[in-house]
């Protein structure tokens, strides 16, 4: 008996409530669908074997959790929450001696270290079933639980609830421990008579109870652990709560972030100590933050690595790029997929970057377009220059060799090269390889009419 029990979590149901073309539960959450919460909680609490009830949408399901260690079982229709279960009794046939935790797969917000007592509660009381509950302030939506005699206990749905039902506080969150053989004795039992013509798991608890079978309530005392996701509105609250528990989790590892209401980081996202994280940053997706680094407000960092000592000044977007130590970006830097920043360069205002190897301590601080382009070490690119690395129908690329100066306003038609040391006049229109130390000036030579001006001025 005191062996961990089968987690069996419910994930086929469609999620009316969500108006959505995707399933409820692989909607994210700081970067994770709803269920992998779910399945994370289940795991560490030392459950090996778990069951995923899977029905609408299955395939995008099981896709989701195909590199997770579960089972699935298909519930084709979906009648309800008992006959989830009912799809999952030939996968569960073998176990009737162990217990089975069965969890709606929309409690994201659910921690290991408060279901452990339930586990424990459960064993020690010997119960045949064991169904979680919490006193709300506004338990709208969620069954209540009422005690119909002493030790017999039975749970009224919201739409079935009467006004005097409603106004109980004592809700069912939706998570259960089972002993499997008595939970089989009872499934038969339930019906779908009741407003939704649905199989409702709640009503076990009335049977179970009738059958003289111990059935006893767990109350969950953590209030914020509770948010059943039915809507959207219920989504955003439930991420509110995780982001806070995200942000507190970095704090005590040492980042100061200062306004960690207004800040979003995924929920894989590492960062190093000592980095300071200012209002209105999101860091998402595969990103890692180094140590002692500054990050801006409004800079979004997306599947990202930043070095230590990286500063990413106000406004600044970073996608899928590298930025090695003690670069400094921003304010208002656009570096897009594949730019890589070598250590100590710098990238200023209205600068656009794409695949481009930039680097050590090279610049280019103001208003520039570079693409698809290699650039070397000690590198000068001056205030506006752009490399047209598309023809229309191909990418071309640029190089641009170790400790170059481009002066400013200058084209660079790719592909092209700038060989090392070499300088181009400001305004340049670059269309050939320009040789190592070398001066390219690419632009229409200036004339000057003297007292032309004057001359005009006196005709009017
Ligand atoms: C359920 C409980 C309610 C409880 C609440 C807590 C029932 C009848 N009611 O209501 O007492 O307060 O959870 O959040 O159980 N699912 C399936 N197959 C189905 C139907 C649902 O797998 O045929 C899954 C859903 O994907 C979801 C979970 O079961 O993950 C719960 O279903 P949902 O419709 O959200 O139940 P509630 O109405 O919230
Ligand atoms: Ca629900």
């Amino acid at each position: 008996m005191n062996q961990q029990p089968i987690a069996l979590i419910l994930a086929a149901g469609k999620g009316t409530r969500f108006k959505s073309k995707t399933i409820k539960i692989l909607h994210p959450l700081l970067g994770q669908p709803m269920i992998f919460y779910v399945l994370d909680t289940v795991k560490k609490l030392g459950t090996n074997d778990i069951l995923v009830v899977v029905g609408y949408q299955k395939e995008k399901v099981m896709s989701a959790l195909k590199e997770r260690e579960v089972q699935f079982v298909i519930q084709d229709q979906q009648l309800g929450t008992a006959h989830a279960v009912m799809a999952a009794q030939a996968a569960l046939r073998p176990f009737l001696e162990r217990d089975l935790l069965v969890v709606n797969g929309d409690l994201p917000l659910l921690r290991p270290e408060s279901l452990q007592p339930l586990l424990e509660f459960h064993q020690r009381e010997r119960n045949a079933l064991t169904f979680v509950t919490a006193l709300m302030d506004n338990p709208f939506g969620f069954g209540r639980v009422i005690e119909v005699s002493k030790g017999k206990y039975r749970v009224v749905e919201e739409r079935e609830a009467s006004p005097e039902q409603k106004k109980i506080k004592e809700a069912n969150v939706g998570l259960y421990l089972f002993r499997i053989k008595d939970l089989f004795g009872a499934l038969p039992k339930v019906s779908n008579n009741n407003s939704k013509q649905e199989f409702y798991l709640t009503d076990l608890i009335e049977i179970l109870s009738q059958q003289g079978k111990k059935v006893r309530p767990f109350s969950l005392p953590a209030k914020d652990e509770i948010v059943g996701v039915n809507d959207r509105y219920e989504l955003a609250q439930a991420l509110r709560v995780l982001q806070i528990r995200k942000n507190k989790s970095l704090a005590q590892l040492g980042v100061t972030i200062i306004d960690p209401e207004t800040t979003w980081i995924d929920i894989g996202v590492e960062v190093g100590e000592e980095t300071i994280i200012y209002p209105g940053v999101v860091i998402e997706g595969k990103s890692k933050v180094g140590k002692d680094c500054r990050l801006e407000s409004f800079a979004v960092i997306r599947d990202s690595i930043l070095k230590d000592d990286v500063h990413v000044l106000a406004s600044s977007v970073v996608e899928g790029s590298i930025l090695e130590s003690q670069t400094k970006v921003g304010p208002f830097t656009h570096l897009r997929a594949g730019s890589h920043l070598r250590k100590g360069a710098k990238v200023g205002n209205f600068v656009e970057m794409k695949k481009t190897e930039f680097g050590p301590e090279s610049k280019a601080m103001h208003l520039s377009y570079l693409g698809d382009s290699k650039i070397g070490r000690q590198v000068n690119i001056g205030a506006g220059t752009i490399t047209c690395n598309y023809d229309g129908l191909k990418k071309h690329e640029t190089q641009i060799e170790d400790e170059v100066f481009i002066g400013s306003g200058t084209q660079l038609v790719a592909p092209v090269k700038i060989g090392r040391g070499a300088y181009v006049g400001a305004g340049s229109t670059i269309t050939k390889n320009v040789s190592p130390e070398a001066l390219a000036v690419a632009r229409g030579r200036q004339v000057e009419k003297l007292g032309w001006a004057r001359r005009k001025r006196k005709k009017r």
